[in-house]
């Protein structure tokens, strides 16, 4: 439950994306936020007020006037205890408001009236050319610089028919980014380069050997990497996961792509997190055609040749990046963990307390550095990268490698 005990105020203004606000207040509540929807008068014209009233089980507010609140300060009182506000859809004319501090309405009026501490955030939602009309982009580096966290716009197809910039967010990423502003940014400023997922070493062109690793914890580590304001790079193998939300990723099949990949990637890197699962071997006469099997013919005789160590290789440059690496040992991850952090010449190493995490949204890890051991008892994925970020961020402080 990733928003547990926030209260978040959820701001609709008119805009044909308002279905997508209907999504969002049930992401939201499912990450264990409670939601309280406020409508422009344009907004009810997309999505009736009855609809967000039954997805977020309170009361909706579209009126200033509106008697059902005590001396008739609703634009005072919603956001008084809340730990958000976020506008989504948020229109062209709505964001005009707002960089003009103009309050003609509740939702207006409850921006400019909201405590100084409120995050803000808005989800543009509009046709490319009211996007790209210098006065909506003129009010949009208005807001950036008045604190105002602005979500997107996406490009794609539009209602209108027409195609580029201005899509509002899916309600999915905006749940992730209304996350993200919730978390510390310990990492900001800093690049953050990771490697995730298994490796794919070709046998012909439709086999290969690969392995278990779904890529779960280094796309955790990427987004908590995220949320913590670093600028980060996914180099990744093949996995069936989404990108998180703002981080750049390079897909590679084999170990050697991923060393070629990371090699051209880590000038200028201050922590390198190696999570992938990357193949000890690679075939090394692989057929560039499909391997027949026929009655009566030789069984295929693979070779194997020994992949570059990425960690090792990484953990050796003159100006090396922080540099962390996991092992998943089956059996005395103690002794193995610690051996294993000296051999490659690493100051953290993150053990995978159990070698059937593969593929799990669950974790148990132990720490190893120069000095201590420290255990994360088993939670999400998620939650453990973030604590172990936290870990990251503290040692780049203190230089304690
Ligand atoms: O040597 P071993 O595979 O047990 O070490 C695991 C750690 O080293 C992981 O962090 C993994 O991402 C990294 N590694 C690597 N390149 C390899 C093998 C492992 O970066 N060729």
């Amino acid at each position: 439950m990733d928003l547990a005990g926030k209260h978040i105020v959820l701001g609709l203004t008119g805009g044909i994306a308002g279905y997508k606000a209907a999504e969002l207040t049930r992401a939201l509540i499912k990450a264990g936020a409670t939601v309280q929807v406020v409508m422009t008068d344009a907004a009810t014209h997309f999505i009736t007020p009855v609809t967000m009233q039954a997805l977020s089980g309170k009361t909706v507010y579209t009126d200033q006037w509106d008697a059902r609140i005590a001396n008739n300060m609703a634009h005072i009182d919603l956001t008084r205890h809340a730990d958000a506000l976020i506008i989504a859809p948020c229109s062209a004319d709505f964001i005009a408001k707002l960089a003009q501090g103009r309050c003609d309405d509740l939702l207006s009026t409850l921006c400019v009236a909201r405590p100084a501490t409120l995050p803000l955030l808005i989800a543009p939602a509009m046709n490319i050319e009211m996007w790209q009309n210098a006065a909506t982009q003129r009010n949009v580096q208005q807001l950036v610089l008045d604190g105002v966290q602005v979500l997107g716009p996406d490009a794609g197809d539009q209602a209108c028919g027409e195609t580029g910039m201005g899509r509002m967010l899916e309600p999915m990423q905006l749940l992730d980014d209304v996350i993200a502003a919730f978390q510390p940014k310990v990492l900001l400023g800093k690049r953050v380069l990771i490697t995730a997922g298994p490796t794919f070493e070709p046998i012909d062109p439709v086999r290969g050997i690969t392995n278990l690793s779904s890529g779960k914890m280094g796309y955790a580590l990427a987004r908590a990497a995220r949320e913590a304001g670093a600028d980060v790079t996914l180099v990744s193998g093949p996995t069936a996961l989404a990108t998180p939300t703002g981080v750049q990723r390079i897909n590679v099949h084999t170990a050697q792509q991923m060393f070629d990949i990371v090699l051209s990637h880590v000038s200028g890197q201050d922590v390198f997190i190696a999570v992938a699962a990357v193949a000890d071997w690679r075939v090394v006469n692989a057929s560039e055609q499909k391997l027949k099997k026929s009655a009566g013919s030789a069984l295929p005789q693979l070779e194997f040749a020994l992949n570059p160590d990425i960690l090792a290789t990484v953990a050796a440059l003159p100006d090396k990046p922080y540099c962390v690496g996991f092992a998943a040992e089956s059996e005395q991850l103690l002794k193995h963990g610690k051996a294993k952090r000296d051999r490659k010449g690493i100051p953290l190493l993150v053990g995978n307390i159990g070698h059937t995490t593969f593929g799990k949204d669950d974790n148990e890890l132990v720490l190893f550095d120069a000095n201590t051991e420290i255990h994360f008892p088993r939670a999400a994925k998620q939650q453990l990268a973030r604590q172990l970020i936290t870990e990251i961020s503290e040692r780049l402080l203190t230089h304690i490698y």
